[in-house]
């Protein structure tokens, strides 16, 4: 017989409750926290503007001009972000995106001036993708036929990453989702003699209708759908596949985006990934807690903290947010508070 004592719970002893008790014991025994270093913040800076301009699907969000946006960064690296992401919105737009890779082409122009007067006291990084320069809106050139050619547009991908990592990016943000594009951006980086710019792949971007404010702030002059090179929602398995691709290619750092409607898959990726794994808070997900909490269905801050804590707790190293500065500053104040 075994003679090892039984120790028997008295009825109820185990009460995760216990841990629940005060806010003190929860901070303690919290698995997961926010960090202001962990969130980006994305930014649009938009040719000739002359005043900076909101988004009526995005509350709070702007347009910028260079002079605001400058403003706007300086305040996010005040607050303590991690990083800055550039998207620009040119006022000339073409087949080929030409804007993209122009040395004075508005992305280019905020890249070098954020690069100038923030030196390396934050991280800047540029959205390279072509759908804000092109006529047509899609992410690549487009064939004879209408389709995005997806080796003709890795030639485009190629130039704008040499003149974004000359305008001065720490990272290239690559969205595109064309097939052998981080192994063309990298090569073209080490060509020119850019062997510290930093890939950061968008591994594993779907489809998404909850882009749709994005497309007001870039002034998307998209018809149709990405569907042929962004993936299928219902596809958690192929985002792994995307996700090996851009690793062997050579990305220092992989995506998942949208976020919230995709929490499972990032919680996979960041568990094969041997890469850090960031997510992105999309402009619709944005939307949705801005608009509901307007009407006053939900209560906006805790929204927001718990949207992001979600990010972290499935497995994001660092999450792109429009609330960055926001919740930055935010968490400073709270860390005063309790000093
Ligand atoms: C492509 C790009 C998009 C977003 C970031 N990069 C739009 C798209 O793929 O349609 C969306 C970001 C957001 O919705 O907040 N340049």
């Amino acid at each position: 017989m075994d003679s090892r004592p039984v120790y028997q719970l008295a009825d109820g002893a185990t009460r995760p409750r216990r841990l629940r008790t005060t806010p003190a014991l929860r901070r303690l025994v919290s698995e997961n926290r926010l960090h202001a270093a962990d969130l980006i913040l994305p930014m649009f800076v938009k040719e000739s503007l002359t005043r900076p301009a909101p988004l009526t699907s995005m509350p709070g969000v702007l347009q910028h001009t260079l002079d605001s946006l400058l403003a706007a960064a300086r305040e996010a690296v005040a607050a303590g972000v991690g990083g800055l992401m550039l998207f620009g919105i040119p006022e000339v737009r073409d087949e080929q995106g030409s804007q993209a890779d122009a040395p004075d082409g508005i992305l280019n122009r905020a890249l070098r001036l954020l690069r100038d007067e923030l030196g390396e006291s934050t991280v800047i990084m540029a959205d390279l993708c072509l759908d804000e320069f092109t006529s047509h809106g899609h992410c690549g050139v487009l064939a004879d036929d209408g389709s995005v050619d997806n080796d003709a547009t890795l030639d485009r991908y190629a130039a704008m990453a040499v003149a974004q990592a000359e305008a001065g990016a720490h990272i290239l943000g690559l969205s595109g989702m064309m097939d052998g594009q981080v192994a063309a951006v990298r090569h073209a980086l080490d060509a020119t003699g850019h062997h510290d710019v930093v890939v950061l792949a968008y591994a594993a971007k779907f489809a998404s209708a909850f882009y749709g404010p994005f497309r007001e702030a870039v002034d998307s002059q998209l018809v149709g759908d990405r569907r042929t090179y962004q993936q299928d929602a219902a596809n958690g398995r192929e985002a792994l596949r995307e996700l090996e691709l851009d690793v062997a290619e050579g990305a220092d750092i992989v995506m998942v985006k949208p976020g919230m409607p995709y929490l499972d898959v990032l919680a996979d990726a960041a568990a094969a990934s041997p890469v850090p794994i960031w997510a992105y808070q999309i402009s619709g997900e944005y939307a949705m807690i801005e608009f509901a909490a307007q009407a006053g269905a939900i209560d906006r801050e805790p929204a927001i903290l718990e949207s992001l804590i979600g990010f972290k707790r499935a497995g994001a190293d660092a999450v792109l947010t429009y609330w960055a500065t926001e919740v930055a500053q935010l968490l400073n104040g709270r860390d005063a508070e309790r000093s």
